[in-house]
Parts: C-alpha cells; structure tokens; sequence
C-alpha cells in the first residue's frame, strides 16, 4: 500500500471511530449541519417516527442529546415532556429562545416549516417523551420565585456539585449567566442530565434526599438570575 493510500486509510478509520464514538455515547449519526442524505430523507413520511428520529438527528441532537457532551439539556429523556407544553416547545423551535438556541422556521430563515416544527415536536413527545404529558407538578415555564431563599437552597442541594471550589460548571460565572436564559436554568435544573449525574428537581441531591419542591426550583432561579450581570443600558 502507498504512503498516500494508507495516509488515507488512516483517516476514513479515524473519521469512522469519530462517528461511531459519537453515535454510542448520544445517539446521533452526524453532527449539527453535516449534510444529509436526500433520498433517504424524501422516503420517509413527514411526522412519522423515523421522520422524527432523523429530523432530530440531523438537526437537533448535537445540543439536545443528552450524553456526555450535550451541550444543553436533554430532549430525548422524558423528564422534559412531563413538565413542557406542546407550545413552548413549538414556539422555542420556531423562533429560538436567548442567544444560544437557533429559530428553525423557515420564513426566519430556518430549515423547516411550520408544519414540520409541530409534527416534529408532538413526535417528540411520543417518541421521546413515551407520550407523557405535563402532569402539573411544576411549570414548565419561569416561574417568579424568592432569590434570598434560593440562595440557602443553592447551598443546600447544589453547591456540592456546582460550588466555587468546583473547577467544572461554576453556574454563578458572569459569563455563562450572560449566555442563557431564565428559561433554559430552569428547564435545566427541571430535567437534570442523567448522563453527567445531574439529577432532576424532584431526585434525590446530596444535602437533598426528596430534591426540591416546585417553589424551590423558582427560587433558586430567581437567585441564579439575580447573579447575572447587568447588560449595557440596566436591563437583565
Ligand atoms: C446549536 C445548539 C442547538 C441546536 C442545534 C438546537 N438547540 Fe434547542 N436549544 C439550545 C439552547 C442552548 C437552548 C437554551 C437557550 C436559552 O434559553 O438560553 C435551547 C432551547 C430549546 C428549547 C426550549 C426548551 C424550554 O422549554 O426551555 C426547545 C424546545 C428546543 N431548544 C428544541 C430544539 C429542537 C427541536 C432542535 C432541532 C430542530 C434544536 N432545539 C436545536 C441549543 C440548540
Ligand atoms: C450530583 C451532582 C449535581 C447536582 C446535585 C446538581 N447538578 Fe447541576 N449539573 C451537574 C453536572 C455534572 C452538570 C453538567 C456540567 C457540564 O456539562 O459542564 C450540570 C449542569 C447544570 C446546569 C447546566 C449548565 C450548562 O451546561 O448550561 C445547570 C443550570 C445546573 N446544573 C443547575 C443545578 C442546580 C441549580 C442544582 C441544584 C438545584 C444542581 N444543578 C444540582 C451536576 C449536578
């Protein structure tokens, strides 16, 4: 075999380490933006349930999954679809939510219809979400809490994993408070991240056998925000 073709070798088993690598840890086959493949995407029905694993795949499971490298919280465990509304999520997908989370619709320049984001969504739900609906424990939206008593639950139920003295995920950093959203801390701590032993709200968190009540998920956002620097011009 010549250098260039073993070279070559080389990097097709390394590219294909590199997906399986990524397929096992989140279950997805491609990372946000690679291109898809065309007529295996024209073959399946629109909502369907290979429709809807594909979509995600392709388009959503590079921040969504879940796995060790998430980069946000999980959409594929159904911790999410018991505490959102269909709406929320259609309307996060549509337009976007703070600065991180892209609009998918297409009139904003997005790759998908409105019909495909509600089909996408509600197949989320029975695909992921093993079809759970929001039982109303807790909001799945911001609710105003007391920032003074989150700052004692923080200490409480958090601060082991999320203290000073821990290098990975200081949450009171000015600058990740600038990046997200009231919203996703709080859809965060809601769903927790299985994969990194991030427990949901109502778990168990060392200092916290029962976890937290609804009331206490509002106050520790409420602290959480009230730690974000204020933005040029005053407003949070
Ligand atoms: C580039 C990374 C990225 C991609 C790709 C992405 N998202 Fe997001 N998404 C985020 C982040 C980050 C947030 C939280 C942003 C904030 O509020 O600060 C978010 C928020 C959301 C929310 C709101 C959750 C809530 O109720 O608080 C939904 C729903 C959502 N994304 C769905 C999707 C879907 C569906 C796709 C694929 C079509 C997708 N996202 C693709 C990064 C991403
Ligand atoms: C058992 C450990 C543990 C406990 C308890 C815990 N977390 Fe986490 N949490 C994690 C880990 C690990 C991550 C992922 C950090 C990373 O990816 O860098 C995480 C991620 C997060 C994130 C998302 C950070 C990001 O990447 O945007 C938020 C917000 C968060 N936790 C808030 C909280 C709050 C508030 C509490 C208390 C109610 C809490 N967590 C309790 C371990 C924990």
């Amino acid at each position: 075999m010549s250098g260039v073709r073993m070279a070559a070798t080389a990097v097709v088993f390394a590219a294909m380490a590199s997906a399986i690598a990524l397929a096992c840890v989140s279950g997805c086959d491609r990372l946000p933006g690679a291109p898809r493949d065309a007529p295996a995407a024209a073959a399946v029905a629109v909502g369907s349930d290979g429709w809807v694993r594909m979509t995600f795949d392709s388009q959503c499971c590079g921040c969504h999954a879940g796995g060790v490298d998430g980069a946000s919280f999980p959409l594929m465990e159904v911790e999410y679809w018991r505490i959102a509304s269909d709406e929320q999520a259609i309307a996060a997908t549509a337009h976007g939510q703070g600065v991180m989370m892209p609009s998918f619709l297409d009139t904003n320049g997005g790759s998908l219809t409105e019909e495909e984001i509600v089909a996408l969504v509600t197949g989320m739900r029975r695909v992921y979400g093993q079809g759970a609906l929001p039982s109303g424990g807790l909001s799945g939206t911001v609710v105003p809490g007391d920032a003074a008593r989150g700052e004692a639950v923080f200490a409480q139920a958090c601060a082991t994993c999320h203290g000073a003295q821990v290098p990975k995920g200081v949450l009171t950093d000015p600058d990740y408070l600038r990046l997200v959203s009231d919203q996703a801390l709080w859809t965060h701590i809601a769903v927790g991240r299985k994969a990194v032993g991030m427990p949901a709200w109502n778990e168990a968190m060392p200092g916290r056998p029962t976890g937290l009540s609804a009331g206490e998920v509002a106050d520790v956002v409420a602290w959480l925000s009230s730690q974000r620097p204020l933005a040029r011009g005053g407003t949070k």
